[in-house]
């Protein structure tokens, strides 16, 4: 067994050494870093987008690779937030793009562009009758929850502990320990007091809330996400989709990560279990800003209807001033559309990572260090954990150093690997990354591993 306070005074030796290289590598970074400071809070546009002891900023992105201002080359595991699952700009969409754009970049009114793209959604995700669309993951959870909360006339709202669904106040809740109360300052308690929450693979947890409480919706990532990239027991979502039912909850599954990148038809498909709401964002908008969308059955779509229900304030509110535009649109379709055409690559690339899941686990067990490799297809994330986790709870609980993933997020970079958050091993891989950006990623694991194993 490995010697906790030895490894990390390791790690901290090997911080030291792995920032002079950092700094040596990347000044225009940290010069624009410095300048960045006086304009973003934090220096950034986005906390998660923070590295210690600065960011890298990337001035291009091209299939699996991005380059940062000083010139490096990284193989990128982030890919946009997991938006880019056919690699960074892919021609097929960039071509679609530049012949709308020329038309009009925001309409602003309806237009065939979005009836196209929703017809053939139609046609390949699992039980969506209707869609709408929106701007983010975030509107369409929150626009989702709306819509749940009027069909049922219930309020309570059951989430995952660890689920991460966006910021909208409802589900900005039970996201990190102690997974109760709001995750945000600025958000008063009430607002989050409706929101119940369960650790993730836990039926019995989920059925005694069920019972208690007269629940809306049950809303699940059906791989979880940011709460460690966990996937679902066998029968799980089988059993959230039976209790659902029998306790009259409507069952949403925010899809935003693993939609059409489990496979074509998104976890419904992957997993063979049927949502009443599903919800969409990253992917959908063939990697162009302003990507959601929420749908499913036409029953309970229809409550949307302003025609059949005049009155606004007996129906859920949608809207938003970009919904529907058309370079999302074209985006969008021309991405998904390129996947209907190329399905044997959810195949290849599922196959691809879950050999790479085996070949992190095997590197492990060479330096004797409790760690596994959790996910399904392209959704991974490295936990230093004592225990495999099933639940974001355990993968927080039973880590057994305080840094090794931000030493490791140090080491990857400064080798030419780049995934997001740094205090997290989470990858994104697309289905165009190939046999050798995963072994120059394995390869990296274990040579940080010797590094910080070898005995002295
Ligand atoms: C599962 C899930 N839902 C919702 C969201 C929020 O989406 P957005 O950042 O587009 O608002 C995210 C973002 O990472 C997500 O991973």
């Amino acid at each position: 067994m490995i010697d906790i306070e030895v490894v990390e005074s390791r790690l901290a030796d090997l911080r030291k050494n792995l920032e002079s290289i950092y700094l040596g590598k990347t000044s225009r970074s940290r010069e624009m870093f410095l300048k960045a400071s006086r304009y973003f809070p934090g220096g950034v546009t986005y906390a998660i987008r923070f590295m210690h002891p600065y960011p890298i900023y990337i001035e291009k992105a091209l299939g699996t690779k991005v380059w940062d201002v000083d010139g490096n080359e990284y193989t990128d595991f982030w890919m946009g937030h997991g938006a880019h699952i056919l690699g960074h700009a892919p021609e097929v969409v960039v071509d679609a793009i530049s012949e709308v754009i020329k038309k009009g970049t925001h309409l602003g009114y309806e237009n065939r562009y979005a009836v196209e793209y929703a017809e053939f959604l139609t046609k390949i995700v699992p039980g969506l009758e209707m869609i709408r669309f929106t701007n983010s993951g975030t509107e369409a959870n929150m626009y989702a929850l709306r819509l749940a909360r009027a069909y049922t006339k219930r309020k309570y709202v059951l989430k995952i502990e660890g689920g991460w669904h966006g910021g909208y106040d409802a589900l900005h809740t039970a996201v990190t320990p102690p997974y109760i109360g709001p995750e945000s300052a600025g958000l008063p308690e009430e607002y989050t007091s409706l929101t119940l929450s369960v650790p993730f693979n836990n039926v019995e947890a989920l059925e005694n809330i069920l019972k208690k409480f007269s629940v809306a919706t049950i809303v699940v990532e059906p791989v979880l996400g940011a709460g460690g990239c966990i996937e679902p027991d066998d029968g799980y979502l089988k059993e959230l989709r039976r209790l659902s039912y029998e306790y009259g909850a409507l069952l949403i599954f925010d899809e935003v990560i693993t939609g059409f990148r489990l496979s074509l038809g998104g976890a419904q498909e992957y997993f063979g279990v049927k949502a009443d709401i599903v919800v969409f964002g990253k992917a959908i908008g063939g990697g162009f800003p302003g990507a959601g969308a929420f749908g499913g059955r036409s029953e309970v779509m229809e409550l949307l209807d302003h025609l059949k229900y005049l009155e606004p304030r007996k129906r859920p509110f949608h809207g938003g001033t970009f919904v529907g535009n058309p370079v999302n649109m074209v985006a969008g379709y021309s991405l998904i559309k390129y996947l209907y055409e190329h399905r044997y690559l959810y195949e290849k690339a599922n196959s691809l990572w879950s050999i790479f899941k085996n070949d992190v686990e095997k590197i492990c067990q060479e330096y004797r260090i409790p760690c596994s490799c959790t996910g399904v297809g392209t959704i991974l994330c490295i936990h230093f954990t004592k225990i495999r986790p099933r639940n974001a709870r355990e993968a927080q609980e039973y880590r057994w150093s305080r840094t090794i993933e931000k030493v490791f997020h140090l080491y990857a970079r400064v080798n030419n690997i780049l995934y997001l958050p740094e205090y997290q091993v989470h990858l994104l891989p697309s289905l165009i990354h190939t046999v050798d950006d995963s072994k120059q990623f394995l390869k990296i694991f274990d040579s940080f591993l010797h590094m910080l194993l070898k005995k002295s």
